[in-house]
């Protein structure tokens, strides 16, 4: 089962694999605010670290609004993404 881990509390949980990340953060204690839950306000932004098909390619949308949120690579919007692989998210600094 795919594991996900925050490096800024050192938690980690294992998940099924191709669950959507938004069920999990609302379910759990995590780093990660949320806002919309839509792809629409970036306050999910987050650095998500893992190997290539660990979760899906960026969209041209999720794109665009990363543009518009933050320089830092490797930003996704975690409220849109689906977990088949291990994952490390950490917060904006
Ligand atoms: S919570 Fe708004 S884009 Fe993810």
């Amino acid at each position: 089962m795919p594991k996900i881990t925050f490096p800024t509390t050192g938690a980690s949980h294992e998940v099924e694999a191709g669950s959507d990340l938004l069920d999990f953060l609302q379910s759990n204690d995590s780093p990660i605010s949320l806002g919309c839950t839509s792809g629409a306000c970036g306050t999910c932004t987050a650095v998500v670290e893992c190997e290539e098909g660990a979760v899906q390619a960026l969209t041209t949308d999720e794109i665009e609004l990363l543009e518009h949120t933050t320089d830092e690579a490797n930003a996704r919007l975690c409220c849109q993404l689906k977990v088949h692989g291990d994952i490390s998210i950490s917060p904006l600094q």
